[in-house]
């Protein structure tokens, strides 16, 4: 298992490519599987999640290549026969739960393991089998698998409410109703700029869906599908975790690039109430650190809200803030498992309920740590490049689902950290 050995105390300067966004990629795969002939997606990241869901698909029979070094990823479903993704792999990976609308959609039946729990707590799935079940599937649960059918090989359609609102439930429903030949209605649909993206594909890919980018998704089914060539967006949690870590160092100064700062939504101008200098055009990002870093307390709400996927990391740097800042997750009230790590380094932070209550500026000092997620082993990368002397960070494996390239891009503009093999 890999650790980071991380040397604090360095500012960044520099540029810092940004990748493609693994959450926008993962649908894109799935949705290729509606399709008659092969897909092709550009600037997929390569990232342990994205390797499962490549053996996901495999399982059933697609033929996928990933050519790692173009990051273009070709999904071929046309010897798609086992309707199945096993529990083996989707507990590795909850988004291969999108197997169950892409299968059920394309060919009427599925058999997809349910996901299980998740390190912050448990995550249900309950309105995606809701949904599905509004729409006209047959949903039997059977020694953890979900079982779908559409009972004349394809679903009725209907309207179907979520509550609340769900990335991976409205994933999940478009892709069991593009292919129908009914209506179905999804309200209080996601329009997070994932679920954008996988509607615009859907779309060139043949797909008929109004609303896109709205509460309301109006799918009117169609009898084919055809493969397409596509481009991944880039990724928007990358992107805020690049420039909560320029502004963490009062000497750095870093240009985020092929990115696009329209998918930053308000996190864009909360940003700026921290007092960085913000440079934004097209698709770089340039952002020069403050003296002085100020308070700023956040609360995590849906897209356009201030996104849970960097709740940890505005928390971290809140801890360099000179004042008291109180951080809320509204989406997931239990993603606080950094905050321990962060007190053993020195912070000084509370956690009541769904909020974490920080006094900052605390003078953060090297320690060993513990990854137990992706955004709190990142949060806990974020730490310890401004604590005094050396930290190290175990369990890195989390950050790989997550982060492409991390410890290059960041060694690149002047940060040290060095990966080793914690078994040697
Ligand atoms: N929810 C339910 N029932 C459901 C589904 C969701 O109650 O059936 C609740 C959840 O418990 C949560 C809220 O609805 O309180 C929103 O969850 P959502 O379904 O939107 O999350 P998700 O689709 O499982 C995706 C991202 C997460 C990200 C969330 C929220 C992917 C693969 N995952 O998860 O990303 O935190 O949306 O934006 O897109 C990450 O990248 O680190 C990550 C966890």
């Amino acid at each position: 298992m890999d650790k980071f050995i991380i040397k604090g105390g360095t500012p960044l300067k520099g540029t810092i490519p940004i990748s493609g966004s693994k959450n926008a990629a993962l649908p894109v795969m799935a949705a290729a599987l509606l399709a008659d002939s092969p897909t092709t997606i550009h600037a997929v990241p390569r990232l342990r999640d994205i390797y499962t869901f490549n053996n996901v698909i495999r399982i059933t029979g697609a033929r996928v290549d990933f050519h790692e070094d173009k990051n273009k990823l070709v999904i071929d479903p046309k010897h798609v026969s086992h309707l199945e993704a096993p529990y083996d792999l989707v507990r590795k990976m909850r988004a291969s739960f999108y197997m169950l609308g892409a299968l059920l959609g394309r060919f009427g039946h599925a058999k997809v393991s349910l996901p299980g729990g998740c390190a912050w707590g448990p995550r249900p799935v309950d309105l995606h089998l809701k949904g599905l079940k509004a729409f006209g599937a047959d949903i039997n649960l059977d020694e953890g698998y979900v079982l779908a059918d559409a009972p004349d090989g394809e679903l009725d359609g209907g309207t179907f409410e979520l509550d609340p609102s769900s990335v991976g439930a409205t994933v999940n429903l478009l892709l069991a109703t593009v292919r129908s030949s009914n209506t179905s209605v999804i309200k209080n649909a996601a329009k997070e700029p994932d679920v954008v993206q996988l509607c615009r594909i859907l779309t060139k890919m043949g797909a008929q869906i109004e609303g896109i980018g709205t509460r309301t998704l109006t799918i009117h089914g169609v009898d084919k599908l055809k493969g397409i060539e596509v481009q991944n967006s880039p990724d928007r949690i990358e992107t805020g975790t690049f420039m909560i870590a320029g502004a963490m160092h009062p000497e750095s100064n870093i240009t985020l690039t092929q990115t696009d700062p329209e998918d930053l939504g308000k996190f864009l101008d909360i940003f700026k109430e921290v007092g960085v200098e913000l440079e934004v055009n097209d698709d770089t990002i340039r952002v020069v650190a403050p003296d002085k870093l100020q308070p700023v307390s956040v609360k995590t709400q849906v897209y356009p809200g201030f996104p849970t996927d960097l709740q940890a990391q505005w928390s971290t740097m809140m801890t360099q803030a000179e004042g008291k800042s109180k951080v809320t997750d509204t989406i997931y009230f239990d993603r606080f498992s950094y905050v321990p790590e962060l007190v053993r380094l020195g912070a000084d932070m509370e956690v009541k309920k769904n909020t974490v209550h920080i006094k900052g500026k605390t003078p953060l000092k090297g320690a060993s740590l513990m990854s137990t997620d992706l955004r709190a082993s990142v949060s806990l990368v974020l730490a310890s490049m401004v604590a005094k002397g050396q930290s190290e960070v175990l369990r890195v494996y989390h950050l790989d689902r997550g982060y492409e390239n991390l410890e290059n891009k960041l060694t690149r503009v002047g940060a040290q950290i060095k990966r080793v093999d914690n078994d040697q």
